[in-house]
């Protein structure tokens, strides 16, 4: 499935998204430098009601947010692959510990460390059309 947006729209996008994703609790993201990965998370996390400063993970490369789903505290992990080399320093960084704690997690940049997603990762794929629109292509991998 794919779908067009811009940022006038990227709230519904997000929203279209979370109803697509279901129980979903590892969202892979895929798209090129400056594709929109970010942007796109802080919008997934606006619909969920996060009210931290959602901000690239690029130094710390997780972030956690909290927000409150039908009165009860929950989590989200923001996590950004980028800066590591591979599986072993992913786990290193604790991103395994993330990935298996039954939170949400939105990664940037999953192909550094494919092989640490749980299986039934749903994967996105960001791609520029032109200056203002992305094309979001959603599914199970
Ligand atoms: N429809 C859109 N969706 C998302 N971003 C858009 C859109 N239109 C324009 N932009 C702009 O594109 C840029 C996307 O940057 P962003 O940091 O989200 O990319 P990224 O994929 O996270 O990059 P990186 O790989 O460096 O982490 C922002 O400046 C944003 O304002
Ligand atoms: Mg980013």
């Amino acid at each position: 499935m794919e779908m067009i947006f811009t940022l006038d729209n990227i709230k519904e996008t997000a929203t279209r998204f979370w109803k697509i994703a279901g129980d979903a609790k590892v969202i892979a993201l895929h798209g090129e430098m400056g594709a929109g990965k970010t942007t796109f998370i802080h919008a997934l996390c606006d619909v969920k009601g996060v009210k931290d400063a959602v901000t690239s993970p690029t130094f710390s490369i997780i972030n956690e947010y909290s927000y409150t789903e039908n009165g009860i505290a929950r989590k989200i992990f923001h996590i950004d692959l980028y800066r590591l080399k591979d599986e072993e320093e992913a786990i290193q960084a604790g991103i395994a510990d993330c990935l298996y704690s039954d939170n949400i997690c939105l990664i940037e940049w999953p192909e550094k460390a494919p092989g640490i997603l749980p299986g039934d990762s749903f994967h996105a794929f960001i791609k520029v059309t032109d200056s203002a629109n992305r094309k979001l292509g959603i599914g199970h991998k």
